[in-house]
């Protein structure tokens, strides 16, 4: 279980695979939102925090993998300030501001199995290298003011922190 390669989402092993059922599960296992009042509800969590960024920035998307076994993955975009984006996630907007330092933005999940074993940790590093590589001077993630993950990213570098209407800004330079 402890070793793991890490591809991007696009890559022919990958695709192959066909991991995207195994994302899901580990999105929907992961996720705080366990209650969705119809289908339509549940497919638009989805497209939202998963299934936008698998197709419009794929580039920046990537697995854990243990044989065929998922163990996590993260997704995100290089600029945030996208349209698209501020359609379904509005709050993004609200910290516009701090853009033109910390631009871009990731999600990150792991399986329940695979968690406190370092994964998480070099998908972010090699989310982290990619943004370095475009030129990228900045990314944040959006947590809760009490969220324990915090501490996850502070370990990771992230060493900004503002907070705005319930919600935890944490930004770290590439
Ligand atoms: C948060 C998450 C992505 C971290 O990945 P991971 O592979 O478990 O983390 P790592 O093993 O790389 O841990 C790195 C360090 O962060 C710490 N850490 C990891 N998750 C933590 C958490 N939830 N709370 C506090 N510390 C945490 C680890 O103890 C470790 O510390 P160490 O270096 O002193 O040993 C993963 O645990 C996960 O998917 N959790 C559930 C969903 C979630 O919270 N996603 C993030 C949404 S913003």
């Amino acid at each position: 279980m402890s070793e793991f390669v890490i591809f991007n989402y696009e890559h022919p092993h990958v695709v192959n695979l066909d991991v995207r059922e195994q994302v899901r599960d580990i999105f929907f296992e992961s996720s705080s939102k366990k209650d969705f009042k119809n289908q339509e509800e549940k497919d638009s969590f989805l497209w939202k925090y998963l299934d936008f960024y698998l197709t419009h920035y794929s580039e920046f998307a990537w697995v854990a993998l243990s044989k065929k076994k998922v163990l996590g993955y993260i997704i995100g975009m290089p600029l945030s300030s996208d349209p698209k984006l501020y359609e379904i996630q509005p709050h993004m907007k609200k910290f516009e501001n701090l853009f033109s330092e910390y631009g871009a933005h990731l999600h990150i999940n792991c399986h329940a199995d695979a968690r406190g074993m370092g994964v998480g940790s070099k998908l972010v590093t090699h989310f982290m290298r990619k943004l370095k590589d475009h030129h990228i001077p900045g990314v944040h993630i959006i947590t809760g003011p009490e969220s324990r993950n915090k501490e996850f990213y502070r370990k990771l570098g992230f060493d900004f922190e503002c907070e705005r209407e319930g919600m935890c800004f944490m930004g770290k330079k590439t």
